[in-house]
């Protein structure tokens, strides 16, 4: 049988992917900086939010008023999904500045946050989750140790949501990542923005790196 899809909210890409997103699965967009990642994350889970389907967003970076503001000015109305509690953004940042669940010197506490994020999930009856950006998560001081915590922590949110994920990662070209790669080997598929010089200015692109359950020929597309 068939797996059921939950689409990216790119229609150009969802046709690559017969679809879009296998139902109740992980997937990551790396990017470098400003590459279009947050941008990603929104339209995943506006594509579920005009179907009547509830989403909740985490974020780390930028705060979710901020984020709101930005997708405004891209003609898009996350206030009255947030409003009508169809859409719950959260911001993680405290789990990693020394309050709740926060960072230990083996890294963060895993089983706290993604408990409190089941939690919020379960309230709205959420499937899908955003992570922007996830590396936080699975962070360690010992560069060994993050492959273990991304297992840990895809592990948690399989058996603890019944969400479709997308995570986002910074990957710079310039100076990789050390968690770089880890990601990609835990999670059922992976999107990779770039910005490329063409003709003296810069144009987007996107490339499917790899996508489980899904016939794809490695390409740039988009
Ligand atoms: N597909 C797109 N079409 C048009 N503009 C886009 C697109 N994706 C991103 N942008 C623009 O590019 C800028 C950066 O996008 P975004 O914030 O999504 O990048 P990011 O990878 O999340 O950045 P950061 O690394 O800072 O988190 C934004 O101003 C956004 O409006
Ligand atoms: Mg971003």
């Amino acid at each position: 049988m068939n797996p059921q899809r939950v689409s990216t909210g790119v229609s150009g890409l969802d046709s690559h992917l017969i679809g879009g997103f296998i139902k109740g699965r992980s997937y990551v967009v790396l990017g470098d900086a400003g590459t279009g990642k947050t941008t990603a994350c929104l339209q995943f889970l506006l594509s579920g939010l005009k179907q009547g389907e509830k989403g909740l967003y985490i974020t780390v970076d930028e705060r979710p008023a901020e984020i709101i503001e930005s997708a405004a000015s891209l003609g898009w109305d996350f206030e009255s999904y947030t409003q009508d509690k169809s859409l719950v953004m959260l911001d993680a940042s405290a789990y990693f500045s020394g309050r709740a669940g926060a960072a230990t010197d083996k890294g963060v506490d895993l089983q706290k946050i993604v408990s409190d994020l089941a939690g919020y999930a379960k309230r709205i009856d959420a499937s899908r989750l955003v992570i922007d950006p996830v590396t936080p998560m699975i962070f360690s001081d010992s560069p060994s140790r993050v492959q273990d915590q991304a297992r840990s922590f895809i592990h948690l949110v399989h058996s603890q949501l019944n969400t479709t994920n997308l995570f986002s990662a910074q990957y710079s070209s310039r100076a990789p990542d050390p968690s770089f790669g880890i990601e990609e080997f835990l999670v059922s598929g992976v999107l990779h923005l770039k910005t490329i010089p063409v003709d003296g200015g810069f144009a987007r692109r996107l490339t499917i790196k790899k996508m489980r359950g899904t016939p794809i020929q490695p390409s740039e597309l988009l």
